[in-house]
């Protein structure tokens, strides 16, 4: 049977397009910052509650899984199918319509057995819900909040677990267990099509943030899965790309933010992904799913299958996948039909142990129990959306980069009137595609959002909207991917007089740009997505030369899933808004910013390269076809270690924007920066470096900033990145003149290196340069120092894990090392 489904699977050209341990890098400060203390006592309480309620569920499951039959076990053991019939799903309490999957329960009263069916709801977004039923006239709408790339760019933990429990809210007030996020994969390429959804380049702000999100939402009883598990970085043939990756690079980089979340927040639920690692199915190796994320993490959670991931249910279920989604009739392998048949005939002959089936249902029941369902939570259909508009605004005004403000050319005073151009500020784009969507009950537009703050240009706001109403173009994307509303963009001849008009009549140009992306595609490096496309450029150019030649100003806004090139044009204008998609209230918050209202303070997670070329992987993404059967088999992972903001600096490479950069419309000044304590040097080292520093608002207007800390370390027997972030604060507001001292700690476990040939994380000796920082450009920081005495073993980890396949050497594709 394995090698049937294996071979069906393979040979088919169809594929869907569809402080840790206390990581302590998360900043603690001192009384004068009472949030980012919060979070580490949230924290803190966090860690108590989880050991003495993982013990307890465990227990209660064990005694559950004693009394019930093989056959309801196998049953658990594959979902319910995307769209099934509600009553093939077993013990389901309460329906919930446009969930993604389910999981069985159990109902035998007599055998006092009442596990209820899970209910999973998509993310990251929000909690992705049908937003009406047939024959039902209340609605079910739940918030769109800002995508994960602007939520990450908050750098805003604290804000970050807010929007988790209002997540919880909305999930449990319609009766959803499982919320199928957050995303958490690292940003490789600017290209993924699904980057929107990540949070960032470097592992630190993505495990902190996602930490932050799972302990919001978890604290309020609905569950979370941290997806997608691991080196899921592209979309293109996703469901048999194999990622080739060295184990330092896995260990550093693409598993290193999960490692911190799994830690720090205890996620109950994991997601593995589509892809192969090092030759196998993520899913299927044991190494990953069990020895690394069970045995040396502590994950004691559930583990689930992407939708239809994987080659054989057997291998998933043995190597630590606990349930298969969704289950159902196999979507990507037509005729295949469900897995759920295949796992019993393994369970029959053996393939599948009575001790596999026993563990894997004990993970499932332990994390049932805890969910509203179990506890039979009274579903209300009412969340609380009025606060969570609020919230989804706070977050977008705070997460919005400013890149470009020269000569202050924003603010602007709401007596200026704005000339709006780009079919963007009409479609508008709040998230993006696929399961990642979310359906609100409204969304600002960017032209709404700027004429409820200023006057507009009416003419050209009119030939915009019928513009658009005669243009655009609607389609229904296949399996998992939404409506998708798409208009091409006027060109400076459709525009006609209108660009020589409205620099006569307005005082200000803001032209909004727009790139969608979403889920089983990724972008392209030409002209119309990462290069802009001649209409927009001849947009810019023709607004640019109009408006300058009146002494008036352009700002561009970019509604984008994720990093486009800047270097073509960016000269031409005066300002850049950065507000990749910021969720149903995105007019109003780029509002916000355009006025001055709400002061940016969102930083960078990622780099922007001054061209595509400069990526270090531009080379090998998204894959070779290695076989010649027209679909992308290998992605050889050659930049190894050197990953976003690692690479460039490390190679002293010009970028557009570095990471960690973003412009306020007040100044900031970090000074008194000192090592308070160096913990490092004793014998069994817990604690790490503590330090301080004292941020200053320097200029004319209130502010927040974010301080980081990046870290120069010695080269003994590793060579690494010239510097890493090791961890970072956001201040709070600090009015005009006002300071505050910060406190960040740096772990052991932070400062480690992977030595591969060890299998080992150290921390080796010598001097360590400590910059604190505002952006990874720390051109101009006076590091202060610490020194390690001796060599310090960190962590020991599993021998040969996620090893090159046999016949493969790192030598043979990586071609970025020192
Ligand atoms: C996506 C997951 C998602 C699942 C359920 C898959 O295609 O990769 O992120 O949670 O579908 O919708």
């Amino acid at each position: 049977m394995k090698k049937k489904i294996l071979t069906t699977i393979i040979s088919s050209t169809l594929f869907v397009s569809y402080g840790l341990y206390s990581v302590n890098a998360m900043a603690q400060t001192d009384s004068v910052q009472a949030s980012a203390n919060s979070e580490s006592l949230k924290s803190e309480q966090v860690q108590a509650d989880w050991h003495n309620n993982s013990k307890m569920y465990d227990v209660l499951a064990k005694a559950i899984v004693a009394r019930m039959t093989d056959e309801e076990k196998l049953k658990m053991l594959v979902g319910a199918g995307m769209d099934p019939d509600k009553d093939t799903v077993i013990n389901l309490k309460a329906s919930v319509n446009g969930v993604a999957g389910y999981i069985h329960g159990v109902y035998a009263p007599k055998r006092r057995l009442d596990v209820p069916a899970l209910k999973l709801a998509d993310g990251p977004a929000g909690i992705r819900i049908d937003p009406t039923r047939e024959g039902d006239s209340q609605t079910y709408y739940a918030t769109a909040f800002p995508s994960g790339a602007l939520i990450a760019s908050t750098w805003n933990p604290d804000l970050v677990h807010e929007v988790g429990e209002a997540v919880a809210n909305e999930g449990k007030e319609y009766g959803v267990d499982f919320w199928l996020a957050p995303g958490m994969n690292i940003q490789r390429n600017p290209l993924n099509g699904r980057n929107f959804e990540y949070y960032s380049e470097d592992p630190l702000v993505s495990g902190m943030i996602a930490s932050a999100m799972v302990q919001g939402v978890q604290s309020k009883g609905l569950a979370t899965t941290i997806k997608h598990f691991v080196a899921n970085n592209s979309e293109t043939n996703r469901f048999f790309i194999n990622a080739v990756v060295t184990p330092r690079a896995l260990r550093e980089i693409y598993l290193r933010g999960f490692e911190y979340a799994v830690k720090e927040s205890h996620p109950w639920g994991i997601m593995s992904s589509y892809n192969q690692v090092n030759g196998t199915n993520s899913g299927e190796r044991a190494d990953l799913m069990t020895d690394i994320l069970r045995n040396e993490w502590g994950f004691n959670g559930l583990a689930m299958s992407d939708w239809f991931a994987g080659y054989n249910p057997i291998d998933l279920l043995n190597a630590g996948v606990d349930v298969i989604q969704p289950g159902g009739e196999n979507l990507v392998v037509p005729g295949l039909g469900d897995w759920g048949k295949y796992v019993v005939e393994g369970y029959k002959n053996g393939e599948l142990t009575k001790a596999t089936l026993d563990r894997n249902v004990r993970h499932i029941v332990a994390q049932a129990l805890k969910t509203p369902s179990a506890k039979n939570y009274p579903i209300s259909n009412n969340p609380d959306l009025k606060a969570h508009a609020t919230l989804a605004k706070q977050v977008a005004d705070e997460g919005i980069i400013l890149l470009k403000n020269q000569n202050s050319a924003l603010p602007l005073a709401t007596s200026q009137s704005i000339a709006s151009f780009g079919i963007t500020q009409i479609n508008t784009l709040k998230g993006g595609t696929g399961s990642g969507d979310v359906h609100p009950d409204h969304v600002t537009t960017i032209i709404d959002g700027l004429a409820k703050q200023f006057p507009v240009n009416e003419s050209l706001a009119s030939f915009y909207s019928d513009y658009f109403e005669a243009n655009k173009v609607i389609t229904t994307g296949g399996l998992g991917v939404s409506k998708i509303v798409s208009c091409t963009e006027p060109s400076v001849t459709d525009l006609g007089a209108q660009i020589n008009g409205a620099a006569q009549n307005s005082d200000v140009a803001v032209i909004t740009l727009g790139r969608v992306a979403g889920e089983a595609a990724d972008r392209k490096a030409g002209r119309g997505d990462y290069l802009l496309s001649e209409t927009e450029l001849g947009l810019i150019s023709s607004v640019s030369n109009a408006f300058h030649a009146q002494g008036k100003k352009v700002v561009v806004i970019l509604n984008i899933a994720g990093v486009i090139d800047m270097s073509e044009w960016q000269d031409q204008v005066d300002g850049i808004v950065l507000a990749y998609m910021p969720g149903q209230e995105s007019g109003d918050a780029i509002a916000d910013i355009i006025s001055g209202k709400a002061n940016p303070s969102g930083k960078l997670a990622q780099t922007i390269p001054l061209s595509y070329a400069d990526v270090p992987s531009s080379t090998t993404f998204p894959g070779v076809d290695e076989n010649h059967d027209g679909a992308l088999d290998h992605q050889y992972y050659n930049e190894d270690i050197y990953v976003g903001y690692r690479y460039y600096q490390t190679f002293n490479k010009e970028v557009a924007y570095p990471f960690g950069y973003g412009l306020s419309y007040t100044s900031f000044d970090i000074s008194r920066t000192k090592v308070l304590m160096n913990g490092l040097n004793h014998r069994h080292p817990r604690k790490g470096v503590l330090l301080k520093t004292v941020v200053a608002n320097t200029g004319d207007v209130a502010g927040k900033e974010v301080v980081q800390v990046y870290v120069a370390a010695p080269e003994v027997k590793l060579k690494k990145p010239n510097i890493e972030l090791k961890a970072f604060a956001k201040t709070r507001e600090l009015a005009p003149g006002r300071s505050q001292r910060m406190m960040l700690e740096i772990s052991p476990q932070t400062l480690a290196s992977f030595d591969p040939a060890k299998d080992q994380w150290i921390v080796e000796p010598g001097t360590y340069q400590v910059y604190v920082s505002q952006s990874s450009d720390i051109r101009s920081v006076t590091p202060v120092e610490f020194v390690v005495r001796k060599e310090i073993v960190v962590e020991n980890t599993t021998p040969g894990a996620l090893a090159l396949e046999e016949g493969v050497t790192a030598a043979s594709f990586v071609t970025v090392a020192e």
